[in-house]
């Protein structure tokens, strides 16, 4: 038999891993555009914009300076301490650098942290809609992601009610994101505060991402680490930072847990991109953080614009997002998402993604926009959406009930 063609068993766990739609999707965009359509990429969470120039001019000095070799995996002690710094100017918080580890990615973060808290079986709380890969990150670890349902009621969030009616005995913690991703909500800094303590209570595990919590417009950002030194907190260089393809994020760990933490990055990745870790200390350098303010009131401009456009168009946005660059819409008037989504791509070049990507409860209802374009791009999204699906009393009321 041709080596090549020898079929291999596979781990089960690989079953339970579904692909990442949006990139998928992303894929069939580019496709279209390939073809010569002009597309309007409303789908992939990723920042039009770059990382800034003082980052990049960082990443040269640092390549000229031949900065390639392994750091501490845990990531350089310049790096930990600059975003301790930061967390103290931007959120007045102490949090001491030993805490920080630095991982490729909010997704590494999130990997690693699974890595260390889910044990085969152990039932993990994340809300639905929620990122797709969060369930995939606790069932890599043979745990059992539980997707609680939410809705606007509760503005797309977990509320500590939700969390203790869906507590079972095999409920091991929470995996949890503020600002949120499909929905770009928060969970109000109070109800928060009560998740924590009845998850305290149940001597469980809280694992916070907070990769958007840069870009959050109503008010000021407050950090899950006000709450206590015994939660696990994400982050990101990706979205606040623009630094998507740079890999590089961190966790803050509880104090007790820095040397388990440790031991897994070292032997699961070595360290994060070496080079990636030199540049981004450029991130908190005052200019370039003025740069990053700039952007952020460009996000809410968008925001400020798309949501109520959409809602003229009859893509109901129940719940205004606070934050992240997303705005999680209502399109039940006009059909099946996934339908919907085929047909704004094939007849008015915009992509969006639908709603089965987040998740179980009423996806065909809900789809996912993405602001993270030019407001000239938004603009001609949104009359291009009106020519294809007609005005809101032309669609009637919601053909799914
Ligand atoms: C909520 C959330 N967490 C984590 C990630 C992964 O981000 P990273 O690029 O830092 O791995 C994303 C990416 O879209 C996200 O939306």
């Amino acid at each position: 038999m041709n080596p090549s063609s020898r079929s291999l068993r596979l781990a089960s766990r690989t079953e339970a891993i579904s692909p990442f739609q949006v990139m998928e999707l992303a894929k069939r965009a580019r496709q279209r555009e390939l073809q010569g359509h002009p597309v309007i990429h409303l789908s992939i969470g990723e920042p039009d914009f770059t990382a800034p120039a003082p980052v990049r001019a960082a990443l040269e000095r640092a390549v000229r300076a031949g900065h390639s070799q392994y750091t501490a995996a845990n990531g350089t002690a310049e790096l930990r301490e600059a975003i301790a710094r930061d967390y103290q100017q931007r959120h007045g918080l102490k949090i001491d650098a030993s805490r920080i580890i630095i991982t490729a990615g909010a997704s590494g973060a999130l990997t690693l942290a699974c890595s260390a808290l889910v044990d085969v079986g152990d039932e993990v709380l994340l809300t639905d809609p929620g990122y797709p890969c969060n369930r995939h990150f606790v069932a890599a670890f043979d745990g059992v992601p539980k997707g609680v349902p939410v809705d606007a009621g509760t503005r797309f969030q977990m509320t500590a009610e939700l969390l203790e009616s869906n507590w079972t005995q095999r409920t091991r913690g929470a995996l949890l994101a503020s600002p949120a991703n499909p929905t770009g909500t928060s969970i109000p800094f109070d109800e928060l505060g009560r998740i924590v303590a009845a998850i305290r209570a149940r001597s469980g595990f809280c694992i916070i991402d907070e990769i958007y919590l840069g870009l959050s417009y109503d008010g000021p950002a407050r950090s899950a680490l006000e709450l206590g030194d015994d939660l696990i907190i994400c982050n990101s260089f990706s979205k606040y930072f623009h630094m998507t393809g740079w890999r590089l994020g961190w966790l803050v760990v509880p104090p007790g847990l820095v040397s388990t933490f440790e031991k897994l990055a070292q032997n699961l990745f070595i360290c994060a991109s070496s080079l990636a870790q030199h540049a981004a200390l450029a991130c908190f350098e005052p200019e370039t953080l003025e740069i990053y303010e700039v952007r952020r009131l460009a996000f809410a401009q968008r925001r400020d614009f798309i949501v109520p456009a959409l809602r003229t168009l009859g893509l109901d946005v129940p719940v205004m997002p606070d934050g992240a660059f997303y705005a999680w819409l209502d399109c039940s008037r006009f059909g099946h998402s996934d339908v919907l989504a085929a047909r704004l791509l094939e007849q008015a070049n915009v992509s969006l993604v639908p709603g089965h990507d987040f998740g179980m409860n009423e996806p065909h209802r809900w789809m996912r926009l993405s602001y993270a374009t030019g407001i000239e791009s938004l603009r001609e999204a949104v009359s291009r959406i009106e020519a294809c699906l007609g005005r809101p009393q032309d669609a009637g009321p919601s053909r799914l009930g």
